[in-house]
């Protein structure tokens, strides 16, 4: 607790360009939570070179990112708004974790598994430590809630696990988080395979609709997703394409499934894949214009880096020293 609030800490990676599924399963919970909660929201680049990165692209692209949160809506007055890397307590604590995480666990991780294959020629040990980093990030900031989409159920899971047996061996150090998955958008799949979850690295530039995509882009990928040959719009399983865009609909448009379905009622495809891209343009231009403005503010945007790391910092070392401490590290004079 924070002045009587609950924390909230989430965070995301500055690789690739942000999708409508990033928006959807985490960024816009983000903003409706952060009134409620004292929030903690980091681009986590620390996370982002467990695959091979360019030094440039990187930092624009999390520069970007940081600029993509307070453009959706985050007040960075309010809200903790910062670089992973410059809080060296994640990397700090992450080391510690490690010693109280066991091979086994780390091997049950489905997104290792997939990144492995991915990435075969550079399976590296951070990419495998992974989720012990995000474990830390979590717990440096005695988070009670994490906001995320679906796909990062399991690494929510991981973290509980290892906090409750550090807290069992050395006494109640950490508060074991609850994930907060949002009722809509969590888990938005790819336009073009509507088996697979829409991502940022997906090669396929018609698969995913990214946050910066002009509106006629936006409607021309929605216009081009693959659907089915019923020529009915239900909800279910065996139409996982009409399902997808019911999704997205429900979750730009706060609606239910239920009423989604009546006004599609009788319609054809062409109809609702319209009407869904009109949805996502309605939400996204707004952001796009923001983060044009905001883009210009480069003094504005630097004052944020340099106040909130400063703010992240002092907060993480007060659970860094507890940790330490625990541990058996002798305290520093
Ligand atoms: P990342 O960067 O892959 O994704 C950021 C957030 O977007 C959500 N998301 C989706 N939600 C719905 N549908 C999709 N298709 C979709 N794709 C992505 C993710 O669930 C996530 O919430 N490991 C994390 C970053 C991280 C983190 C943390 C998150 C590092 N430390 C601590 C929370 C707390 C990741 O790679 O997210």
């Amino acid at each position: 607790m924070i002045d009587g609030k609950k924390i909230l800490f989430s965070g995301m990676q500055a690789t690739g360009t942000l999708t409508l599924g990033n928006y959807l399963g985490a960024l816009k919970n983000w903003v409706t939570l952060s009134n409620e909660y004292e929030c903690y929201y980091s681009v986590v680049d620390l996370h982002s070179i467990t695959v091979r990165q360019d030094p440039e692209e990187l930092r624009t692209r999390a520069r970007n990112l940081l600029t993509l949160y307070i453009a959706a809506g985050l007040d960075p007055e309010k809200n903790c708004i910062y670089y992973q890397s410059h809080v060296s307590g994640h990397a700090e604590l992450a080391w510690i974790l490690e010693c109280f995480t066991y091979v086994g666990e780390l091997n049950r991780m489905t997104q290792f598994k997939d990144k492995a294959r991915k990435h075969a020629d550079n399976i590296n040990a951070g990419l495998y430590t992974y989720p012990v980093l995000m474990a830390a990030d979590i717990l440096l900031y005695q988070a009670d809630v994490v906001p995320v989409g679906s796909d990062q159920m399991q690494h929510l899971e991981i973290t509980r696990d290892i906090a409750g047996r550090f807290n069992s061996l050395y006494g109640d150090i950490f508060t074991i988080p609850e994930p907060y998955i949002g009722k809509a958008g969590a888990r938005i799949m790819s336009l073009q395979d509507p088996e697979k979850k829409m991502s940022k690295s997906d090669e396929n530039p018609n698969a995913s609709v990214y946050l910066l995509d002009e509106p006629s882009v936006i409607m021309k990928k929605f216009k081009r997703a693959v659907t089915d040959s019923e020529g009915c719009i239900a909800y279910r399983d065996e139409q996982p394409g009409i399902r997808n865009l019911i999704d997205i609909y429900c979750a730009a448009t706060d609606k239910t499934v239920d009423e989604a379905l009546k006004e599609f009622e009788g319609q054809g495809y062409g109809t609702l894949k319209t009407a869904v891209g009109e949805s996502v343009v309605a939400i996204l231009e707004p952001l796009q214009k923001r983060f044009k403005e905001l883009s210009e503010e480069k003094t504005y945007i630097d004052s944020i880096i340099k106040k909130n790391a400063e703010k992240a910092e002092a907060t993480a070392q007060k659970t860094l020293k507890a940790a330490q401490e625990a541990v058996g590290f002798p305290a520093r004079m």
